[in-house]
């Protein structure tokens, strides 16, 4: 495969074309139409509408923060602590966006020598084709750009010991986990919850 890959000045989008493809539905081809870039004011009603249908209703109980207490899922309340220009409550975010429209986000906390990778969100029709590991790759690029020695991230398990169903999708994606702790984050989920740390060095 041959990938070709630009950066915007501002250092927060990047362009890869694999094959030069523009047609059809294959993995490549989608990558060939994505862009990621920084978040506006102007992206919050699909970033609501993307966190809100990402994962089935109900499949992340035990699993994610109860929706009825996440930011990114009401434009009223997204848009009341947005920072411009594209922060919220200390996290930046970044959307993919596929032939004009949204097709995922990421946001990020900077932590000194680590990158936090808080949430990614790939909306659901669009997962499998390759945007979500296009959102991570960004992540990484940026961190290692802005001399960070690691990315870092939580997922979850719930109080039966199953881990949420990314945690799969991580390993391959070259993160490693190193440990698990209860805290403030799974205390609101539900008892018996635990956090899964998890890491690249870059
Ligand atoms: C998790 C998520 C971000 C992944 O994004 P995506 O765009 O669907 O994933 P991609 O298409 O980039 O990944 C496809 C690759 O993952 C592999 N894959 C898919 N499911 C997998 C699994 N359960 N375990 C391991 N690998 C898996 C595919 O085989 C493919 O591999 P390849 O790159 O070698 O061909 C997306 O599915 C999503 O938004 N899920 C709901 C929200 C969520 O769970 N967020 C993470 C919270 S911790």
């Amino acid at each position: 495969m041959s990938f070709r890959s630009a950066m915007c000045r501002n250092e927060t989008c990047t362009v890869i074309q694999i094959n030069g493809a523009r047609h059809g539905r294959s993995v490549s081809d989608v990558l060939s139409r994505i862009l990621v870039r920084s978040a506006t004011r102007e992206d919050i009603p699909a970033l609501v509408r993307i966190s809100n249908t990402s994962v089935a209703e109900d499949e992340d109980v035990g699993f994610g923060t109860p929706r009825s207490e996440s930011l990114f899922s009401d434009a009223r309340w997204l848009s009341a602590v947005w920072e411009e220009p594209n922060r919220v409550r200390g996290e930046e975010l970044f959307v993919a966006v596929l032939d004009d429209e949204i097709a995922g986000f990421v946001t990020t906390e900077d932590r000194g020598a680590e990158m936090e990778l808080i949430n990614i969100d790939v909306a659901r029709e669009l997962q499998g084709r390759g945007i979500g590991t296009h959102l991570v790759r960004f992540v990484e690029e940026r961190a290692r750009r802005l001399g960070k020695r690691a990315v870092t991230l939580g997922t979850s398990r719930n109080a039966a010991g199953t881990p949420w169903k990314s945690f799969s999708w991580w390993q391959s994606r070259g993160y490693t986990v190193t440990g698990e702790e209860e805290n403030e984050w799974t205390q609101r989920i539900g008892p018996g919850v635990r956090e899964i740390r998890m890491r690249k060095d870059l």
